[in-house]
């Protein structure tokens, strides 16, 4: 059957490195049959700065933020995909703000009560897609790696990532790397078939 795939964008960059290689690996899922859907976290309308730590959703029975905004409905999609991609460019040596505004809304997709973890994510695999402009050791990339490790391994997984660095800021001659595209279309493959 083919892949269901959400592709979470969290560069503020409309058509920036982080795009076009998202671009990409979507483009080589697609070629294997997935769906892909992308959102645009950048662009979500937020009523909250991520989460704000209101607790609601330990209250209430449903995996789902209790703040009602336009990243509501996609973090409460999570579970009716096959993979969730994470794609962020490496801003100060961490994840983007803007992927961190949906990345802690996930905190509704869990229930922690009596020293017990309850979600509902576990059909789903996750993906990392980072850019960066430093090298693979310098550039804060593999911190970023290592968060999204971290974090699917608190679900029970581990996820795939796909690093790209030493891009230049201009994303038209990003969008001429063939070797960056090729191993982007290659990850995206990879995702479908996962
Ligand atoms: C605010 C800011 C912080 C950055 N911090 C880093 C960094 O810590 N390490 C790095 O290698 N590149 C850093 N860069 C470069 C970007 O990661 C790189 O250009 C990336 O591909 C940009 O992706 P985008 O076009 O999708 O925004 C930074 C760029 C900006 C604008």
């Amino acid at each position: 059957m083919s892949k269901k795939i959400l592709i979470i964008g969290g560069s503020p960059r409309k058509n920036g490195n982080t795009a076009t290689v998202t671009g990409w690996v979507a483009e080589g899922a697609k070629a294997e049959g997935a769906s892909v859907n992308i959102v645009d976290a950048a662009r979500l309308k937020y009523k909250t700065a991520g989460c704000c730590s209101c607790y609601g959703c330990q209250v209430s029975q449903q995996f789902r933020c209790v703040i009602l905004d336009e990243a509501t409905d996609v973090v409460a999609s999570f579970p009716e995909y096959d993979v969730v991609v994470f794609a962020s460019p490496v801003y100060f040596f961490g994840l983007s703000a803007q992927i961190k505004m949906v990345i802690d809304r996930m905190f509704s997709l869990f229930k922690f009560s009596n020293g017990k973890t309850i979600h509902n994510l576990q059909k789903v695999n996750f993906a990392l897609i980072a850019t960066c402009g430093g090298d693979l050791d310098d550039s804060g990339v593999k911190l970023v790696d290592e968060t999204i490790k971290e974090i699917v391994h608190f679900i029970g997984k581990t996820h795939k990532s796909l690093l790209i660095p030493s891009l230049v800021p201009t994303a038209g001659e990003t969008a001429n790397k063939e070797d960056v595209k090729e191993k982007a279309m290659d990850f995206g493959k990879k995702l479908a078939k996962w």
